[in-house]
Order: structure tokens, then sequence, then C-alpha cells
């Protein structure tokens, strides 16, 4: 199946063209073309994406990178013409509605010039099946298996934090999720209020790597909000304005205050993270037979490596599926993999003639799809 598919829910502008064969827990996958342009740079200014920015953006960069997909595309197959895609994918929530409609008018425009459907996909179900396509995962090397269900899945994003049982390939239930603040977003907030730039993740975790190599501990410890609130919710705005008190009282700018207050929040945050999945994985009804972590915090290596060792430890019959870094942020190679899965269990998805709407809201529940 070749599929054309396109990301614009945030700041990322993404296409890619798939060749997907096989069984879904371990399809065959061709990337034909995979491009990317990030407007993190252009969103620094504001702390956050910007909406209407970003959807500027998207609308000078989609044309620019289709032609350079399929441009890409052709040196791997120079019989390839637009005949032989099957249809185009695109993520239509949740995420900011004007840069999703960006996304969605384009594809459609597209669909309509080429004479192929257009598929809508569910951002989150990008997330997790970007842990198939497992090339050069720096972080997970040992993740070539077939992937089984039941699973568990921890999405953690700039916009998510989701516990979600996967029961079957299109089964999805949401048993917790964050009540305010996203995992992501905390980091990003964190970040700005120690004068680092967005996206704020990859800043902290450097610091409190920093504080770790150094031996360094913080002097102060966080609080892990609802860690013990009898449900699997998360909470993370309070743990924010934690950090923005003590940044108060203590009045320091120095580099090693902020190398343990990066220290401090990270290990506050995937405390919560681990034990909440910790939760749901005696909690739940079934014993499930994979573990997938994924969305842009995946990225952080301390996490990754505290969930390693979780798994070993406790879960040792789990299997863990962790993107490799550049899987973990937003992309269209995921897109393309989760509209593999949709099609191919719901292939009534390609005959609908329903006109595609952007939902910042979109829940991945089943039944509210
Ligand atoms: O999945 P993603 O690319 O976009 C959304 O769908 O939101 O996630 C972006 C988020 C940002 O908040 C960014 O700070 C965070 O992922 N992130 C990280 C790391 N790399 C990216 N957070 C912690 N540690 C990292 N290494
Ligand atoms: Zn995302």
């Amino acid at each position: 199946m070749k599929i054309l598919a396109i990301e614009t829910s945030c700041d990322e502008t993404a296409i890619a063209l798939l060749d997907l064969t096989g069984p879904l827990g371990k399809p065959e996958i061709k990337v034909l073309g995979n491009t990317l342009l990030s407007q993190a740079k252009l969103h620094e200014q504001y702390g956050g994406v910007y909406p209407s920015l970003a959807k500027r953006e998207h609308l000078k960069n989609l044309p620019v990178l289709l032609e350079k997909t399929l441009k890409e595309a052709l040196t791997h197959d120079q019989q390839l013409t637009t005949n032989n895609i099957d249809f185009i994918a695109v993520t239509t929530g949740p995420g900011l509605e004007p840069a999703l409609w960006t996304g969605i008018t384009f594809a459609q425009a597209l669909g309509e010039r080429w004479g192929k459907p257009v598929v809508a996909v569910n951002h989150m179900e990008g997330h997790i099946w970007s842990v198939l396509y497992q090339n050069g995962n720096d972080q997970a090397p040992m993740t070539k298996a077939q992937l089984e269900l039941p699973a568990l899945a921890l999405l953690v994003s700039g916009g998510h934090t989701e516990l979600v049982h996967v029961k079957d390939f299109g089964q999805y239930e949401v048993i917790g999720r964050t009540l305010d603040d996203a995992a992501g977003e905390a980091f990003d907030k964190v970040a700005r209020m120690l004068g680092l730039p967005y996206p704020g993740g990859p800043e902290i975790s450097k610091l409190a790597a920093q504080a770790r190599s150094k031996k360094l501990e913080a002097s102060f410890k966080l609080p892990r909000p609802m860690i013990h609130s009898g449900n699997l919710n998360f909470s993370f705005s309070g743990l924010k304005t934690a950090v923005l008190y003590k940044l108060k009282s203590e009045n320091r700018s120095d580099q090693e205050f902020k190398e343990e207050v990066a220290l401090a929040f990270e290990d506050a945050v995937i405390d919560v993270l681990i034990e909440k999945t910790r939760q749901a994985l005696t909690s739940l009804p079934t014993e499930v037979k994979t573990l997938i972590i994924a969305g842009g915090v995946s990225a952080n290596t301390r996490l990754t490596e505290c969930f390693k060792k979780m798994v070993v430890e406790e879960f040792p019959h789990l299997k863990l599926f962790i993107p490799s870094r550049l899987m973990a942020t937003d992309n269209a190679i995921m897109i393309a993999l989760a509209a593999y899965v949709q099609v191919s269990t719901n292939p009534e998805s390609l005959e609908s003639r329903e006109t595609l709407t952007a939902k910042g809201n979109l829940s991945i529940n089943s039944s509210s799809q």
C-alpha cells in the first residue's frame, strides 16, 4: 500500500510517502520519501506555538515539501507516478485547528487532483504506531520484534499525557490523562522560567544530565502531583508552580542552580510517569504483552532508561517499544503507519465520502471516533 501522509497539527510541517505491506505488528516498511520542516525557531520568541504563525508557515511549506518528497521517492522508484499512490492520509486532530486545517485543505485538493481517497488520521494513533518503524533506533535497539497486542501506551507529548489501553489494532481506550498541563508542556514552561529556548524538553534534559554527570544532588525535592490519587490521571501544573516558587524564593540564576532545578524537575516528572504506568499495568483486567512509550517526551534519555529498568526488574514478560529520537517527535512517517493500521482494520475508511474537518480535541477512544 503506497500512502502519502501529511502532518500539520502543531509546529512541524511533514510529508512522507511510504510503501507498506505485511502484518500490522511487523510491517514491511519502505520510506520512499520523508520531509519535515520544524518551525520551533520561529515560535521561540513566544515560548510556545503561536497558531496563526504556524498556519502561515504550513501553507508556505506544504507545496515545497510535497515536491521534495516526490522527488526523493523517484530516486527510490523511477517508475513511480501519482497513479501508484493508493491514498492520502492527513492528521485531522487533535492539535491546533488553524494548523490542522492547512493540512486537510491541502490533502483534499491533492486528492481531487490525483483522484485519490483522503483518509483522516488521529495524531495520537500516529504516536502509538511510530514505534513500528525501528530503523536505526538509538533508544531501543531490542525492539525489532513483532508488536503483540493487547498493549499499554503511555503517550507523552507537548499537548498530551495519556495512558491508552490498546486492546487491538484500531481499538483504543484512554484509561488515564492529564487534568491540566501535558508533560511536554511542563518541560517547556519550566525551561522558559529558567530562560532556556523552546522546545524546553531537550534543554532541561541536557541540564539534568550535566547535574548527574557531576554527581550533583538537588538540595530540595519537588512534589509528585497525584502520584497516589487512586486513579490513573496526571497533573503537572502544580509541579510547574512549585518550580516557580523555588525560583522566586532562591532568586539565583547561576548555572549550578539551574542544573539542580532541571534535575529535581525531571526526576519528579519521571517518577510520576513511571508510577502511573506501573499502576496501569497492574490494574488492567487482562495482562498486556507490550508497553509502548511514545510522543515527544519519549525522546528523553533518562525517561527511557527508567522505563527499561522498570520492565526488566518488574515486568520481564513485557516487550518495550520506544520510538527512535527522530520518530518520537512529530513526523509524517507515523501518520502513514497509523493510516496503514486504520485502513487495514477498517477498509471502509477508504470509501468514506465525509468531508474532513479539523478537530482540535479529537479523542483516541474508539467509541468517540
Ligand atoms: O510529540 P511532539 O513532537 O509534539 C506534540 O504532539 O506535542 O512533542 C513535543 C514535546 C515538547 O513539549 C518538547 O519539549 C518535548 O516533546 N520533548 C522532550 C524532549 N524532546 C522533546 N521532553 C523531554 N525531554 C526531551 N528530550
Ligand atoms: Zn505529537
